[in-house]
């Protein structure tokens, strides 16, 4: 299988010249809205089918990419049935739909609401699912993802936590629904970043050493070889809307990677309506990500005339062509006083609000 393939030539090519490649090829200006894949015969410099060069290339049309995995899914799951596990991200969603047309009603989109998503997202996707046709399962899981979560400050305790109860859920929804394959919308930012230790990403259980199967699961990533961009063209091919084609990325654990320290309930109710604010405000200026954290730390405030020791929420926003280096946005001031005000008024218990100036390097884009 390609994905095979492409995990074969990550391995064998240092990881600094693949990075190199990849930066070359996304920032050098040949993103557009027209297709954007590059077919090319043989070069080191690859990652499965779809080789990565650099300068001239042949351009392969996205409707071919389209049709080459509809029909490797169709064959790859037969008559069986298989599960995708649907964020409402750009990823999972093409996953979805791909997975749609090419085996119909044999797959099952499961929502597992981890208690960790943003305002109202579950919603949004049933909604925009059902206009497509494709009817969405919502599953609340939040008390299993808190329990697992509770206690733990260390960052990859935390992912570990999740990742362990992300699979443990899903994996008995895969036993519930009786499908044998799991569509997963893992990137190739995601394939590299793991195998650089940079994180272990919940989103490739391979590269980190487990093996899926004894999750009861085989796992097909159909987008492992495409970045960002390329996965919103394949999006817009297949009539996903605006709203999901274009939609900031998210990370699997969600709000628990924008909590520092332990994450209960509260505190991510606390992360989440500075996020709602955040969005809100940062809209048009389209950034590739922003978002709202929770510190672990506290800050003296003044409320009422009284004194308080209130929580302290960053607002971070970046610029980004594909998630492995990343610029701060420059939002103008009188829109950051905006936030401010807004945050301290109308989240409960803050009392400072700061703005994260570090570019990725030296600083990741999440929080942990
Ligand atoms: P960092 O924080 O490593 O993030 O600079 C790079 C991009 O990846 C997203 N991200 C994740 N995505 N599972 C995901 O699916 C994760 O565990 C995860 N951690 C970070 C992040 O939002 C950014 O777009």
């Amino acid at each position: 299988m390609s994905s095979r393939r492409a995990e074969e030539f990550a391995g064998a090519i240092p990881l600094t010249a693949l990075l190199w490649c990849f930066r070359i090829r996304l920032v050098g200006g040949e993103y557009t809205h027209k297709p954007i894949l590059h077919r090319r015969s043989i070069s080191c410099d690859r990652l499965g089918s779809y080789p990565i060069v650099e300068g001239e290339s042949e351009i392969m049309d996205v409707k071919q990419f389209v049709a080459e995995k509809t029909e490797e899914l169709r064959q790859t799951v037969g008559q069986q049935r298989a599960l995708v596990a649907l964020s409402g991200g750009v990823d999972s969603s093409v996953v979805a739909a791909l997975g749609h047309q090419a085996i119909g009603d044999q797959i099952t989109a499961l929502f597992i609401d981890d208690g960790l998503m943003r305002e109202g997202e579950g919603q949004m996707v049933a909604e925009v699912f059902a206009g497509l046709g494709i009817e969405v399962q919502i599953q609340d899981c939040s008390e299993q993802f808190f329990a697992a979560l509770s206690g733990l400050t260390d960052p990859e305790d935390k992912r570990k936590a999740f990742r362990d109860t992300f699979y443990q859920t899903l994996g008995e929804a895969v036993r519930d629904s009786g499908a044998k394959f799991m569509l997963q919308g893992t990137i190739a930012a995601d394939v590299l970043e793991t195998k650089a230790g940079i994180k272990t990403q919940h989103n490739v259980l391979e590269q980190i050493g487990l093996d899926p199967a004894s999750y009861g699961l085989e796992i097909l990533e159909p987008l492992r070889e495409l970045f960002k961009p390329q996965v919103r063209e394949v999006a817009r091919e297949l009539g996903l809307p605006e709203t999901i084609a274009e939609r900031m990325p998210f990370p699997g654990p969600g709000l628990a990677t924008r909590v520092v320290g332990e994450v209960t309930p509260e505190r991510v109710a606390t992360a989440r309506a500075a996020t709602v604010i955040v969005e809100e405000e940062l809209a048009e200026l389209r950034p590739f990500q922003c978002m709202a954290v929770l510190l672990n730390a506290r800050a003296t405030g003044v409320q009422d005339g009284q004194r308080t020791f209130g929580q302290i929420i960053v607002v971070r926003s970046v610029e980004s062509e594909d998630a492995m280096t990343a610029e701060p946005t420059e939002v103008d001031w009188p829109k950051l006083r905006r936030i401010q005000q807004r945050i301290c008024a109308e989240v409960p218990g803050v009392s400072k609000v700061l703005y994260d100036l570090t570019p990725k390097p030296p600083s990741t884009i999440e929080y942990i």
